[in-house]
């Protein structure tokens, strides 16, 4: 077991910690490194400091970049704020601590993994205490851009934080295993099957999920790794997974990304300040008060027949969705943020779009107002043996209670949504998302110690 002795180098050494903080952004102002300093041995925090002097320039140029990320930001589909400004993405910093788990509410990131774990045999309440109090140490030094305490293994020595946000989750079976079945919350109870799941429950479900966000690719992994190696002797690994979606900053100007099918995929999301954004996706009344102010997480990997689906002329996948390739507009007409009419028809009396296309079947006014929050990410795995794509979405949405929120809308597509001749549900996962940690808390705490 990690004793958190393998301390970070003294290369490591902040030589930013001692600069003013600058009080417009909080991020230590801008200011030249020591001389002497080889670019090796500029930290983190020393990359940051330099960033958010352009960040700062930018801001007062009207451009939007590599902003401390605030946990109102807004939802995945908006136009992310960092996207195309001057400033390096890699200062992007998004604070762990906070009433919400950071990567929820936060702009989607370029990269994600999913990690999955199942306490070890024996690993009491006192364990698991420990383990996430050793997490979310973790977690917060690596979203400030500052080494693990323990573990740590120098793969991002020389990026920002690059927004990184890790989140944990809470499966239906920790409980048992931690001695804390009469804690577990209803909204746990398993997910039905639901026709044509194809799921392989190895790489399905887990007591603890770990998802981790960042704009950079040895950020995320590195944040995975310290965080997997945290764990020896208190659990084991049960299941990886990777994903990304677009860059910010790739695009001209801010955009909902597209998913491995080219579609916009994002907009008809729950958005903050919406009367029922709260109630839609965090839990309230009806849950135990420990995750008060938490959320549900369902994931499902989810892959794309995409020979099949690339074969189909546009028009026709277009009447899948229900929604224009080029530029997300609902077939009922305007621009990609134009409401849907789901009543509109066509001169002949058709409906324009589709019975069975995927906005009119999923959208909350087919399902008695069930709604999530979308935040998923593609995936691309090589070949499978039939020499087909092994690729699609890591499908994740945050919501209130998947018993009135994913579950009715997931059977209602399993039977009725067109665009299901063109997926395999491969696996998945349900998790109670407990709420964020105070400074100087820890995630779990109101489960643990409330
Ligand atoms: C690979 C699988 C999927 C793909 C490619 C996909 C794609 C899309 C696209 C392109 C849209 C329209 C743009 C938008 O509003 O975001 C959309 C909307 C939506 N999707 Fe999916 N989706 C998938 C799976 C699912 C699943 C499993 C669920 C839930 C069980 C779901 C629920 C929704 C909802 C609620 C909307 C918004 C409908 C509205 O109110 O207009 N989707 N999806």
């Amino acid at each position: 077991m990690d004793d958190g002795s393998d301390q970070p180098p003294d290369r490591r050494t902040d030589p930013g910690t001692d600069r003013e903080t600058d009080p417009g952004t909080g991020l230590p102002a801008a200011g030249p490194a020591p001389a002497t300093a080889p670019l090796s041995v500029l930290s983190r925090r020393a990359l940051l400091g330099s960033a958010g002097a352009g960040l700062v320039a930018g801001a007062a140029a009207g451009v939007a970049g590599g902003a401390v990320l605030s946990r109102s930001a807004p939802h995945p589909g908006a136009a992310p704020p960092r996207s195309g400004g001057p400033a390096s993405p890699g200062a992007g910093r998004v604070p762990f601590h906070g009433p919400r788990q950071a990567g929820i509410l936060d702009p989607q990131q370029a990269r994600v993994h999913l990690a999955a774990f199942d306490l070890a045999a024996g690993v009491s309440r006192d364990g698991l205490r420990e383990l996430l109090k050793r997490w979310s140490r973790t977690a917060a030094r690596l979203a400030a851009g500052e080494p693990a305490e323990a573990a740590e293994n120098q793969i991002a020595l020389d990026a920002g934080p690059c927004s990184l946000t890790v989140t944990f989750g809470f499966g239906a079976t920790l409980f048992d295993r931690a001695g804390l079945t009469d804690r577990r919350p209803p909204g746990l109870e398993p997910l039905p099957d639901f026709p044509e799941d194809a799921l392989d429950r190895a790489r399905s479900d887990g007591d603890l999920l770990v998802q981790i966000c960042a704009d950079d690719a040895l950020v995320a992994f590195h944040a995975l790794r310290v965080l997997q190696r945290q764990v020896v002797g208190t659990a084991a690994a049960r299941w990886q997974m990777s994903g990304f979606s677009r860059t910010p900053g790739a695009t001209e100007r801010p955009m909902t990304g597209r998913n491995l099918m080219g579609q916009i995929d994002g907009t008809n999301n729950p958005k903050p300040g919406e009367p029922s954004f709260e109630s839609r996706v965090f839990c309230g009344s009806g849950q135990p008060d420990w995750l008060a102010g938490g959320s549900y997480l369902v994931f499902r990997r989810i892959r794309m027949l995409l020979d099949n689906w690339e074969n189909l002329p546009v028009d026709r996948q277009e009447r899948v969705i229900g929604r224009r390739k080029s530029d997300g507009a609902p077939l009922s007409g305007g621009s990609e943020t134009t409401a849907v009419d789901l009543g509109a028809q066509g001169p002949d009396g058709a409906l324009t779009i589709p019975a069975d296309a995927h906005i009119r079947v999923a959208a909350p006014q087919s399902n008695g107002g069930a709604a999530m929050l979308r935040r998923g990410f593609s995936y691309h795995d090589g070949l499978l043996a039939d020499g087909s794509q092994d690729a699609g979405l890591l499908f994740l949405a945050f919501q209130a209670d998947p018993r009135h929120g994913f579950v009715p809308v997931q059977r209602k597509l399993s039977r009725g949504d067109s665009l299901s001749r063109f997926l395999r549900h491969e696996a998945s996962g349900l998790y109670a998302v407990p709420p964020g940690a105070p400074e100087g808390g820890y995630v779990g705490q109101t489960l643990l110690e409330g």
